[in-house]
């Protein structure tokens, strides 16, 4: 997973844990096209990795992503949009099966909001500002926040925020769901490392399981959601990490999972 063939993102491995950083300091990590094919190969990379169990995507201090490149869209046509299917290749990230953490310093607006939300958890630093301010622009979003950000935060607050532009802050967005935890600008890296370790120590066929059943929540109805579910957890009897795991726990030691 080196560097090499990456010019708009860093990527590392710390122990089990890939870190992919975006990096593009100088326009606030704008996502332009060749940021986001390095992102999704990046990660796609990782999924198939067994050496690797969850990744943390982060941006600078400043800017988790200041959104989609603006001057980059800025002289598209419709028919250009329409004919690139413009963004649905960064959709790609969704249909990953390993957790992906987000860890959100600064400025995550327009594409950057909608990339944090494409993650499975979102930790953000406590300067952190989530925004869609795409119709400042005289465009809407378009890389799934109209949905995900009204699943998250229910239709209030997302019409608020997608009809105004209005940016929320990391507390506004912890009471309104849109993360899970809020930590000191200074703590962000390692808080999101850790609780990616965490993931990764689990077994990753397991984890990739449980990532599928609730993002069915997320994406289905609760009726075939649970059905879903249920399917997903018999599966999970046909691992031996079921097996390894519950036998540590009647046998009161720590789990030895094979398959991490
Ligand atoms: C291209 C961007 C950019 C972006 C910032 N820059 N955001 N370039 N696309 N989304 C560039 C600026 O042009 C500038 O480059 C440099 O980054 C620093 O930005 P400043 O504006 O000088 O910084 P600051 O004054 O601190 O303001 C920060 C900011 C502001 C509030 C975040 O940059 C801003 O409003 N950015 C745009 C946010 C936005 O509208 N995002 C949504 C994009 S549309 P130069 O060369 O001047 O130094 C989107 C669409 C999603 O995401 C899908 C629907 C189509």
């Amino acid at each position: 997973h080196e560097n090499i063939g990456h010019e708009n993102i860093r990527v590392e491995t710390r122990g089990r844990v890939g870190l992919i950083t975006l990096n593009r300091p100088k326009v606030l990590n704008a996502l332009n096209k060749s940021t986001m094919d390095e992102l999704v190969a990046a990660a796609t990379a990782f999924d198939a990795d067994p050496g690797v169990g969850a990744v943390v995507i982060t941006g600078s201090a400043k800017a988790f992503a200041a959104g989609a490149d603006i001057k980059e869209m800025a002289s598209q046509s419709y028919m250009d949009m329409y004919a690139a299917d413009w963004f649905r290749h960064w959709e790609d990230l969704t249909r990953l099966r390993i957790p992906l953490v987000a860890a959100v310093s600064g400025y995550a607006l327009g594409g950057g909001c909608e990339l944090a939300m494409m993650c499975d958890l979102v930790i953000a630093a406590d300067s952190a500002r989530f925004g869609q301010p795409e119709i400042s622009l005289g465009v809407l979003p378009g890389m799934g926040g109209t949905q995900r950000l009204t699943r998250a935060v229910g239709k209030a607050l997302a019409m608020d925020m997608i009809l105004t532009g209005r940016q929320i802050d990391a507390e506004e967005a912890l009471r309104a769901g849109l993360v899970s935890r809020v930590v000191a600008a200074e703590r962000l890296l390692d808080e999101a490392l850790e609780a990616a370790g965490t993931i990764a120590e689990k077994s990753k066929p397991v984890a990739m399981l449980a990532k599928e059943a609730v993002s069915t929540a997320f994406e289905t109805g609760v009726t075939h959601g649970v059905q879903i579910e249920r399917r997903l957890f018999h599966s999970a009897f046909a691992t031996e990490d079921q097996k390894e795991g519950m036998a540590a726990f009647v046998e009161k030691r720590k789990p030895e999972f094979r398959h991490r």
